[in-house]
């Protein structure tokens, strides 16, 4: 099955790089939010990712602007019926999931595929909400999404052996590796990654080292590009504290607790990059 027209959903920082990266694949990509001043932010960054490239020399003008004329925004959920692929990427939320989903499935005709960019809810959860679960798989891109080589590709209960080898095949072409990953609490990427941040979180809740110190000793000790405690404020400390409780409820064991620390600076609103404060300050 070859896939040629995608519709992104979700103007974040993870739609708006998946967007990018499907264009610059040579996809026709709707990107659809219900916000669309959010969708013409989104746009911008996209425009000047690309300009970045340009001046490096990396892309030419032109094929920069065959890219952007390849997205098409879209206020309209309902354009979702002549695309081959959904990539859904909105909130960590599965009430708002799965009443998208159902309503993609309505507007859909069958043969569409439904993906999921989630980081940590069930794909065989959101795939029950529709009528075509064999159609529905988890795409998880990693932040930031033109830069970072991986796609986990996560089957769902019911996801059929063709789906999963439409999209494996689509993420190579989209420049990607991908890696198969069954549906289990975290994936792989974040049951492994979100201990560690929560871990370190912990060090400096104990008084064992300053958060400069522990994501020194990540940096030089094991060559991490960033800190553990950098990288939560990069990916986010709700969503951090969101997938922690994830593991935790969905592994009832205790050494996925939250560190109560994180629980504190979220209820704050400290929420790391976004809001301007975390475990570091940015102006
Ligand atoms: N979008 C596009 N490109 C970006 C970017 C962004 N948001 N941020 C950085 N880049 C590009 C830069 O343009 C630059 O490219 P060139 O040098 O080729 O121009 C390159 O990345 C390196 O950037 P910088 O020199 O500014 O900074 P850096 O060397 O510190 O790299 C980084 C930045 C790539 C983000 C690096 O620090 C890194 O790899 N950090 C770890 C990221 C990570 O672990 N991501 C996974 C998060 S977990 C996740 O996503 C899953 C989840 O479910 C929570």
């Amino acid at each position: 099955m070859s896939i040629q027209t995608i519709m992104v959903i979700g103007a974040g920082q993870m739609g708006s790089g998946i967007a990018q990266v499907a264009a610059s694949a040579g996809r026709r990509v709707l990107w659809h939010d219900l916000s669309m001043p959010l969708i013409d932010k989104g746009m911008l960054v996209i425009s000047n990712q690309l300009d970045r490239n340009v001046a490096k020399g990396r892309l030419t003008e032109e094929a920069k602007v065959s890219i952007l004329s390849r997205i098409q925004l879209t206020g309209a959920i309902e354009e979702a019926a002549q695309v081959d692929l959904v990539i859904e990427a909105i909130s960590e939320n599965m009430a708002w999931k799965t009443a998208l989903f159902q309503k993609l499935d309505g507007i859909c005709p069958s043969h569409v595929i439904l993906a999921t960019n989630t980081s940590s809810l069930p794909i065989t959860e959101i795939a029950a909400a529709t009528t075509r679960p064999s159609q529905v798989i988890g795409m998880h891109f990693m932040n930031p999404v033109p830069v970072m080589p991986l796609i986990e590709i996560i089957r769902g209960l019911e996801t059929s052996q063709h789906v999963f080898d439409a999209i494996f095949q689509l993420s190579k072409e989209l420049g990607k590796t991908p890696v198969e990953v069954q549906d289990f609490p975290g994936f792989v990427s974040n049951r492994i990654l979100m201990p560690m941040i929560n871990e370190a979180i912990f060090t400096v809740y104990e008084g064992v080292a300053t958060v400069e110190a522990v994501d020194t000793v990540m940096k030089l000790g094991m060559n991490h590009p960033m800190g553990p405690l950098e990288l939560a404020d990069f990916i986010g400390l709700d969503t951090c504290l969101s997938i922690m409780e994830i593991l935790h409820e969905g592994f009832k064991d205790s050494k996925y607790r939250p560190c109560p620390l994180l629980r504190k600076y979220v209820k704050s609103g400290r929420l790391g990059r976004k809001s301007g404060q975390g475990f570091y300050t940015y102006s």
